[in-house]
């Protein structure tokens, strides 16, 4: 069966390595893929965003599953595209991805649901929004509804930085209709999680906890990024926490859904956690697999990727199918020099090789090109560099080893992945 991967991220490149790993597997297209995925798959030069595009070339292909990977191609609808013409897709509806293209649904769902979350407030009227701001006190959380590329959200530790982002959304318009409406949130002190669970409906089976890393600087410092890394499993999730996020969060949720807005939940349902002890609450809800979290969990999955998408895109999800790998793995994001501000591209990556030789490494790209036959950077995260082993420790010293062998002027990566579950693990 072909495979088509949508998107060009270090996301993509994890789901094209794993998805060349099943024996179900004749050919993988990713659209438009990067230098990586060119190594396992055919690339094709569609943007995630071209939902016409896309559905012609799964349907000309015959693609047996289309697997969708950022959240754009998922809120235009791309997976009903592909449901009409009777194509396989592993990605929610249109309808479902509103739980992350529209924070003001996810948290109406939510409250519905009764799942554990901030209070929060919407409104248009920036008078009202200054009010609840007061209310809440200080620190208080200012978002914008819509997506907003990781950039909506701002943590105002007074009244000025409360006044100023909320004009910034709602008078400024800075992120379009996405900021027509805002929340005002509830500050969560704790610590956070990526919980991910595939879903076919009803089904649910939760993949390895995970963390990432959103901040450019060592110690959680300097401004957000799309992420500079990542690890799994995360410690912040025990035993427990992992119990009440599969009832009280995954399951609450897809039910909630659909019992309240007629909606059926299938695919990838990423629940951005704040936990507070023993204490869950969702901070927000992605409808598909995180990146870099991808780059982490994917490697630690046992089993075939392919059946388990195929029989949660058709409502028959077997969870025991889902099984994890045990060990441990770590991502290090090479980015950019400037990165997440602007910066050059088209540099040189040298060291490829050795990196993929090394054992217990694996070099999924992200901002990738090949330029007369040699790899260049194309973007500001440049490779999520993932290192294996039998715990956390190892794994971060395999990820930072490969790391050590790559180079290209700029580049640009946190010292410090996973310095939580190492602290937490006494390790350090
Ligand atoms: P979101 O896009 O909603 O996940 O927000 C991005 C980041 O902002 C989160 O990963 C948290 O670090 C932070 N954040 C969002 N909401 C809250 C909250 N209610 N309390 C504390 N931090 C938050
Ligand atoms: N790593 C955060 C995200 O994928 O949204």
């Amino acid at each position: 069966m072909k495979v088509l991967v949508v998107g060009g991220g270090g996301r993509e490149h994890a789901l094209v390595w794993k998805i060349a790993q099943s024996p179900l597997v004749t050919e993988v297209l990713a659209a438009p893929g990067n230098a990586g995925t060119a190594a396992q798959a055919r690339n094709v030069p569609l943007k995630a965003d071209d939902i016409d595009g896309l559905t012609a070339l799964a349907a000309d292909e015959g693609c047996g599953l289309t697997v969708i990977g950022p959240e754009v191609p998922l809120t235009l609808g791309l997976a009903d595209r592909l449901a009409e013409r009777g194509l396989p897709v592993f990605g929610p509806s249109k309808a479902a991805a509103r739980l992350e293209g529209s924070k003001a649904f996810a948290k109406e769902i939510m409250k519905r649901g009764g799942v554990p979350t901030a209070r929060a407030w919407l409104t248009e009227d920036r008078g009202e929004a200054l009010g609840r701001a007061r209310e809440l006190g200080f620190p208080v959380v200012v978002k914008a509804d819509g997506l907003a590329a990781g950039k909506g959200v701002v943590i105002a530790t007074d009244e000025p930085a409360a006044a100023a982002a909320i004009d910034d959304a709602l008078v400024d318009r800075r992120f379009g209709d996405s900021g027509s409406s805002v929340l005002i949130e509830e500050y969560l002190e704790g610590e956070e999680a990526s919980v991910l669970a595939i879903v076919d409906g009803e089904r649910i089976a939760l993949l390895v906890p995970s963390q990432d890393h959103k901040r450019a600087l060592d110690g959680d410092r300097g401004p957000n990024t799309g992420g500079m890394g990542a690890y799994a499993p995360a410690p912040v999730v025990t035993p427990a926490v992992f119990e009440t996020t599969a009832t009280d969060v995954i399951r609450a949720t897809v039910r909630a859904l659909s019992e309240f807005d007629g909606t059926v939940y299938r695919g990838v349902l990423y629940a951005g956690l704040m936990i507070t002890g023993d204490r869950v609450r969702v901070l927000e809800f992605n409808c598909r697999f995180g990146d870099p979290e991808a780059q982490v969990v994917l490697p630690l999955l046992d089993g075939d990727i392919v059946e388990i998408m195929l029989a949660a895109s058709r409502g028959q999800l077997d969870p025991a199918t889902v099984r994890a790998k045990g060990g441990a793995a770590a991502c290090v994001v090479m980015a950019s020099g400037g990165y997440p501000g602007s910066y050059e591209k088209g540099k040189v990556i040298a060291g490829l090789d050795a990196a993929d030789d090394m054992d217990d490494v694996i070099v999924f790209h992200a901002g990738t090109a090949i330029a007369d036959g040699q790899v260049v950077t194309s973007g500001g995260r440049v490779l999520g560099v993932t290192g294996l082993g039998a715990d956390l420790e190892r794994a971060i010293g395999s990820a930072y080893a490969a790391v050590g062998a790559i180079d290209f002027e700029g580049a640009n990566s946190r010292k410090d992945i996973g310095h939580r579950a190492l602290n937490r693990c006494g390790a350090r």
